[in-house]
């Protein structure tokens, strides 16, 4: 364990070093610098099992970043509920969806600690418009509940809500589809979810060894096939293109003849009753 302060006279934040946390791995992947030895090394470690990871994490928040310009412009959406925020890395959703409407309120949700102390730091003191929360998608009910998301999310008006790069982290036995559901439920008409999930459909059994990284890590990786994805999406309405690997979501360029196919899906999805 290491503690550094959590700022200047804030409270000591512990942060476990002992284990490879799928927050940080992903910072590092993204080049930045809230990562220990310990996920720096099992970070290599995937890379070797998957060179194209770093472009993969790129791709990635590239979609996150459409899909969040898409549900705010085109959706009218003004509440984002996220989710698995991942550690700050710039734009961040708040910044996206303000660009396009600067009313929108955002909750953050991560069950690292890190993510949510290093993700007020972002927040300034007055803004009443963002809320920073730790908790556990594997406890929608909680999520649902909690004062933090409450004082920023209306659940009677719509409500974009991202699980974007997270789902993959819920193994079968701990019910995905049920955490899903009861997120989706608790949404009124007009809401959207905004998903992306890991695959190993477009790649060899060789990506076993990347996946298996995560078996020491505090979060194992559970890619899924393209239909097991699209049960998530239950009886919403998905938005054109539908579900489809990441860099093919309405892409704003085309994309480079003869680049590595990328193993994440994405989709964008309307729930309109
Ligand atoms: C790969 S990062 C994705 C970050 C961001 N959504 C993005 O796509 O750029 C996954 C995030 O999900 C968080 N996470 C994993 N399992 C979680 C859980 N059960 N509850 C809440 N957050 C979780 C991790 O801490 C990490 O910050």
């Amino acid at each position: 364990m290491t503690s550094p302060h959590g700022g200047d006279g804030g409270p000591v934040l512990k942060i476990d070093t002992s284990k490879p946390h799928p927050a940080r791995m992903y910072d590092y992947f993204l080049g930045g610098k809230d990562n220990y030895e310990v996920d720096q090394e099992a970070a290599e470690q995937f890379i070797k099992a998957a060179p194209e990871v770093r472009e993969a994490v790129r791709a990635n928040r590239r979609f996150m970043h459409r899909a969040v310009r898409h549900v705010v412009a085109e959706g009218g959406v003004r509440q984002i509920l996220d989710i698995g925020t991942g550690l700050p890395t710039e734009p961040n959703v708040h910044q996206i969806a303000r660009a396009v409407a600067p009313e929108t309120r955002v909750a953050y949700v991560d069950n690292d600690p890190i993510v949510s102390a290093h993700s007020r730091t972002l927040l300034d003191d007055d803004d009443t418009n963002t809320a920073v929360v730790l908790a556990d998608l594997r406890d929608p009910r909680a999520i649902l509940a909690h004062p933090e998301v409450r004082k920023v999310i209306d659940f009677d008006q719509p409500v974009a809500l991202l699980l974007v790069a997270i789902l993959h982290f819920v193994t079968e036995a701990e019910d995905p589809d049920g955490i899903v559901a009861t997120l989706l439920d608790a949404l009124p008409a007009g809401s959207y979810l905004v998903l992306s999930h890991a695959t190993v459909d477009i790649h060899d059994t060789e990506r076993e060894d990347a996946v298996k990284v995560y078996n020491n890590a505090t979060a194992t990786m559970n890619p899924r096939g393209r239909g097991r994805v699209l049960d998530f999406f239950g009886d919403l309405e998905l938005v054109d293109p539908g579900l489809v690997l990441v860099p093919d979501w309405r892409p704003d360029e085309a994309p480079e003849p003869g680049a590595t196919p990328i193993g994440i899906y994405g989709g964008v999805a309307r729930k309109n009753g």
